[in-house]
């Protein structure tokens, strides 16, 4: 249950951390669940690599299909220069997605319940549609950089309504690659789409608004548990984790069902695997 003066400041600063809302219980399961999807993962299976920086993608049927999936992704620099992985396969996937959600329990009661759903409601999302879900590991020593970008740019809708839920699954700090926000930056216009047409994604940009720099940039170091909530047009970022400790964190991207949803949006759903809320 938030506070009016949290509501308040939600929609003045574009983002909320809400420390302890999640056990420590929870996020062990969530944990042991995401390794064991890890290590039944087949590394021969795919080599796609996620990254945010190109201006268009070279994105496979592998990326396109995780739509709908539980796909592992590798860190950018998990292989040398033989093609060879670096370090072990656990410590060299970059992320776990898109729809664990809907396909795993464990992931599914994670992402569901009556404490997200009154949060929804409280956020303003009418109807809120859980498009995706995102495990990512920040690894060790070789987590990637993702640069700056607004999540909008991925989940149009019009109006905006696309919410961002960040839950910090260890300790986020400077040192791993905490996220970086441009407080109330969710004022900002939307300077990108990322647009499917068919196979084919690219990255329009719609607006010229430069990211924020090291002067209007705020770093959140949050503790394990504490789910952060923001708005999509909210620049936010997070550098490499260069430090021996990983940084795990698990998002869900909603929108709100009374908005009208992008049809060139990447993730799309059809009658046979219907988008659903938080009950
Ligand atoms: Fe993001």
């Amino acid at each position: 249950m938030l506070s009016s003066e949290q509501i308040q400041r939600y929609r003045q600063d574009g983002f909320l951390a809400l420390p302890d809302f999640k056990s420590t219980a929870e996020i062990a399961g969530l944990r042991a669940r995401a390794e064991k999807m890890v290590d039944d993962f087949d590394p021969a299976s795919s080599k796609t690599i996620f990254t945010t920086h190109e201006q268009v993608r070279a994105v496979d049927r592998y990326f396109l299909d995780s739509a709908t999936c539980s796909s592992c992704f590798f860190e950018e620099e998990a292989f040398d220069a033989q093609g060879q992985l670096k370090q072990a396969k656990a410590l060299s996937i970059n992320k776990i997605g898109h729809a664990m959600h809907d396909l795993d329990p464990v992931f599914g009661a994670f992402s569901r319940g009556p404490a997200l759903a009154a949060l929804a409601a409280e956020l303003g999302l009418v109807e809120p549609q859980i498009w995706q879900s995102m495990y990512i590991f920040k690894q060790p020593g070789i987590g990637g950089e993702v640069g700056w970008h607004q999540d909008a740019t991925f989940f149009d809708s019009t109006p905006i309504s696309v919410t961002t839920f960040w839950f910090a699954l260890e300790d986020a700090t400077l040192m791993n690659g905490c996220l970086w926000v441009e407080v109330g930056g969710q004022r900002s216009p939307m300077r990108e789409r990322f647009v499917r047409r068919g196979d084919v994604v690219t990255m329009e940009k719609l607006d010229l608004t430069p990211w924020p720099d090291s002067r209007s940039a705020v770093p959140l170091e949050v503790k394990a548990g504490t789910l952060v909530v923001f708005h999509g047009l909210l620049p936010h970022y997070s550098a490499p984790n260069r430090s021996a400790h990983s940084r795990h964190a698990y998002t869900l991207h909603v929108t709100d069902g009374s908005t009208a949803y992008a049809p060139t949006n990447w993730i799309q759903r059809g009658a046979d695997f219907p988008v659903r809320g938080f009950v």
